[in-house]
Formats: structure tokens, C-alpha cells, sequence
């Protein structure tokens, strides 16, 4: 079986390559730099080796691509574009829009398309098989399933194989050759009744860890008034055995679920009239975490950063991993630099961002951890500067939340 897999992201290359283990799989990105990377056998995402890589394609199991017409006589089409906000951050379906554009101009028999792309409940039955129907000029009739992908990029315990999956066909028919595809390499797959479950569900995973994230965060803040420590409280709170889940104070969300995801869910909702005022000030308390920062570094040191140098150490949204996007590192940044603080950033994960070289980690005035590498040496750390301010936890010689 010919499986074609738009988008060749964390999500689109990691099924990819347990796809690639059974199936024939052709990676359509429309990144050349990417399709050339890989082509080489060269993986850009934590969790895809290279070496894997280079076996499937020696293999003839696969090939990347950016042109649309290489995926023509694919049997099955998995979605895997991004789906992020728009500058006024609403649900941004364009991405999903240009694969469905992809697949009905493209495609010459009826296929099974599978949506891995995160979207709110109804995107498959009421953009995605209307949006291929109308590019297709409804030449052919394709089946169509939704199976959300919870891939944790870095994460070793958990993988595609031992990781359940939720899945749900537009049909019977559909249901069950997702299932088939899906059984070469997962162990656990669940069906439910419908699309938009496996869509609502996925979206309230991660709108769970948002709110929890939310409300430890600002936990962390009245700890900090009440003179407590948040971290011993948490501990304490954690040995009842039953009734709550342990959640730890940071710098703010990245990546591009939770501080993305939950909006989608906010948005549909509000559309059918139910105002989501939980999931959008959860939303807000994350996003003001990077001022109450810099607030209380600002505090720790005279009131006055004009002018001080300081080092934001690990700009990654999360720990071992090069990810920057929607990286709580840039509202800190951002919030600093309006103070007036001369900053610059260590982070040798990510190497370079926004065309900026990571600094070296000395020198500082005050160094501020966002996210702590397993590479990064604390020592290294606390020597960086004579203020060293922690938001990860990991650093209890620091201040810190
Ligand atoms: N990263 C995660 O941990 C994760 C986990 C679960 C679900 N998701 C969801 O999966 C989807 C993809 O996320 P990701 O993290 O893999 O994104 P990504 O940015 O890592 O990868 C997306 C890839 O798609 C390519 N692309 C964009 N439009 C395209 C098009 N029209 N044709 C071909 N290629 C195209 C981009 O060049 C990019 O390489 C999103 O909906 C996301 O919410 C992500």
C-alpha cells in the first residue's frame, strides 16, 4: 500500500517513519530545504532518527517530495499540516485548506484520507470532505477518517506504538481501514462514535493541561505573596493519594498545542453560543506569566533593569527539545527588553533563532532560566551571573517561583 503523508513536521515525518516500517510512504512538505534534508536521510524532528531514515529510503519504503503530483496513486492520505492561530488568534484553517487543494487536484482513485491535524469537532465532516469535494470537482468519492495525533516530540516512553489512539470514520467503511492502517503499528486503538468526539476529545486533552497549567501558575503567584513555597506546596498537596493531578509553575505554554489548541475549542464553542471564559482567561493568566517575571526580577533587583545585561538561558518551549515556537522565552524577551535590560539568550538545543547565534552562558548581570536542558550544567547556570532567577524548578539555589 502507497501511503502519502502531507506535512512532513513533527507530526507528519514521526508517523512517517512507523508508516514506513509496513507501507511504501511518500512525505509530501512543501519545504524544499526539508524534502532535500530528508531526501538524504537527514531528520530534523527529536524521536526520528536518521539512521532509521536512511534505512527506509535504501529500503524503497521512503521518499520525500514537494510536488503534489508524486502523490497521485497513493492509496492513503494522512493530514499533517499545522493549525495554528491568526494574527488575531482565531482557528487558522489555510494550511488544511491547501492539503485539501493537494489531495483533490491530485489524486486519481478514491483513497482514505485521515486528518492527524488538530481542529475543532465538525473540521472533517464540514471543511475537509467539502473543501476536496469542491477541488476535486467531485470526481471521485474518497472515504475520510480523523485520527489525532498525541505524539510528545522528545518523549521516550511514549510512542506511536504504545501511545492509544482515537479514531472515527465518516462511514463504517472508513472506520475500518483506519483501524487497519493503524494496527501495523499501534497497539491500542480506540474507535468512538463519531469525528467530532475524536476531534473533542483531542482538543480537551489538551485544554486539561492548559487550565492545570493556568492554575498553578497562578497558584505559584499567591504562594509567593503568602511567603510559602509553591514547589513544597505542591509536593505536600501531592500525597493524597487520589483526587489530583501534580502540575508545576513555569514561565508560560509553548509549543504548538496547548497555548493554541485550547482557542480552537473556545472558538467552536462560543460559534454554538456557550461562552468558554475558563479556557480564554486560562489563556491570559499563561500569557501574563512572562510580565509577572520579569516583574519580580525587576523587584529583586532595585526596581531598575535599564541598561543591566541579561541572559535568558534555554529559549526552547520545553526541555530537550530545539522547538521554539510559541516559546514563553519571547514574551519574557520581549517584557525585558521594554525595561530597557540589554538581552541576549543561551540555548546550544536550538542553536539559532530569529537569526541570532545562542550567547555564550557567562557574563550576565542576571540570567533568567526558562527552560533547563539535561545538557545545560546547573553549576554552569548559577555562575552565569551574581542574579540568577529560575522558572523551571530545577535550580534551587536560584530565586525562582
Ligand atoms: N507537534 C506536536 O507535538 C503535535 C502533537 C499532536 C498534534 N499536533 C498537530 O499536528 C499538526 C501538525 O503539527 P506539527 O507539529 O507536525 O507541525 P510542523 O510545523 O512541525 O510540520 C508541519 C509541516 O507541514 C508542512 N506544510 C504546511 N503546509 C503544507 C502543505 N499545504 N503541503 C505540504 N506540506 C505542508 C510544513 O512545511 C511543515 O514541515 C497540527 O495540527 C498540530 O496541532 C502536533
Amino acid at each position: 500500500m502507497k501511503i502519502a503523508v502531507i506535512g512532513q513536521g513533527y507530526v507528519g515525518l514521526t508517523i512517517s517513519a512507523f508508516a514506513g516500517e509496513t507501507y511504501q510512504v511518500i512525505g509530501l512538505d512543501n519545504n524544499p530545504i526539508i524534502v532535500d534534508q530528508l531526501n538524504r536521510g537527514i531528520s530534523h524532528i527529536e524521536g526520528v532518527e536518521s539512521d532509521q531514515l536512511k534505512r527506509l529510503i535504501k529500503g524503497g519504503n521512503y521518499i520525500a517530495t514537494n510536488l503534489g503530483s508524486d502523490i497521485s496513486d497513493a492509496d492513503l492520505v494522512v493530514i499533517a499540516v499545522p493549525t495554528p492561530l491568526t494574527t488575531n488568534r482565531e482557528p487558522d484553517l489555510t494550511f488544511l485548506d491547501a492539503a485539501c487543494k493537494t489531495i483533490g487536484v491530485n489524486i486519481r482513485k478514491p483513497v482514505l484520507v485521515i486528518n492527524e491535524s488538530t481542529s475543532f469537532p465538525g473540521t472533517l465532516r464540514n471543511f475537509i470532505k467539502p473543501a476536496i469535494e469542491r477541488y476535486s470537482n467531485n470526481r471521485l468519492e474518497h472515504l475520510y477518517a480523523i485520527s489525532p495525533e498525541r505524539v510528545d516530540p522528545g518523549r521516550s516512553d511514549f510512542n506511536q506504538k504504545n501511545t492509544p489512539r482515537l479514531y472515527a470514520g465518516l462511514s463504517k467503511e472508513a472506520s475500518e481501514r483506519t483501524r487497519e492502517f493503524y494496527s501495523k503499528f499501534c497497539d491500542n486503538l480506540i474507535e468512538v462514535s463519531s469525528p467530532e468526539v475524536a476531534e473533542a476529545a483531542k482538543l480537551f486533552e489538551n485544554t486539561f493541561r492548559q487550565v492545570n497549567i493556568a492554575l498553578v501558575n497562578e497558584f505559584a503567584q499567591i504562594a509567593d505573596a503568602l511567603g510559602i513555597s509553591v514547589y513544597e506546596t505542591l509536593d505536600a498537596a501531592n500525597t493524597k493519594p487520589y483526587g489530583f493531578m501534580k502540575f508545576s509553575p513555569s514561565a508560560g505554554v509553548g509549543g504548538h498545542c496547548i497555548p493554541v489548541d485550547p482557542t480552537y475549542l473556545a472558538a467552536v464553542a462560543e460559534e454554538h453560543g456557550v461562552p468558554a471564559t475558563f479556557i480564554r482567561r486560562a489563556n491570559e493568566v499563561n500569557l501574563e506569566m512572562s510580565e509577572y517575571i520579569v516583574k519580580r526580577v525587576a523587584e529583586d533587583n532595585g526596581g531598575e533593569l535599564k541598561g543591566k545585561s541579561v541572559l535568558v538561558v534555554g529559549v526552547a518551549y520545553k526541555p530537550n527539545v530545539a522547538d521554539v515556537r510559541e516559546t514563553a522565552a519571547e514574551l519574557v524577551i520581549e517584557h525585558l527588553r521594554s525595561r530597557g535590560a540589554v538581552v541576549s539568550w543561551h540555548d546550544d538545543v536550538v542553536g539559532t533563532w530569529r537569526g541570532e547565534k545562542s550567547s555564550d552562558l557567562s557574563g550576565a548581570d542576571i540570567s533568567i532560566v526558562i527552560t533547563k536542558h539535561d545538557v545545560v550544567d546547573a553549576k554552569a547556570i548559577m555562575a552565569s551571573a551574581p542574579y540568577v532567577f529560575d522558572t523551571t524548578g530545577k535550580l534551587p539555589q536560584a530565586h525562582g517561583l
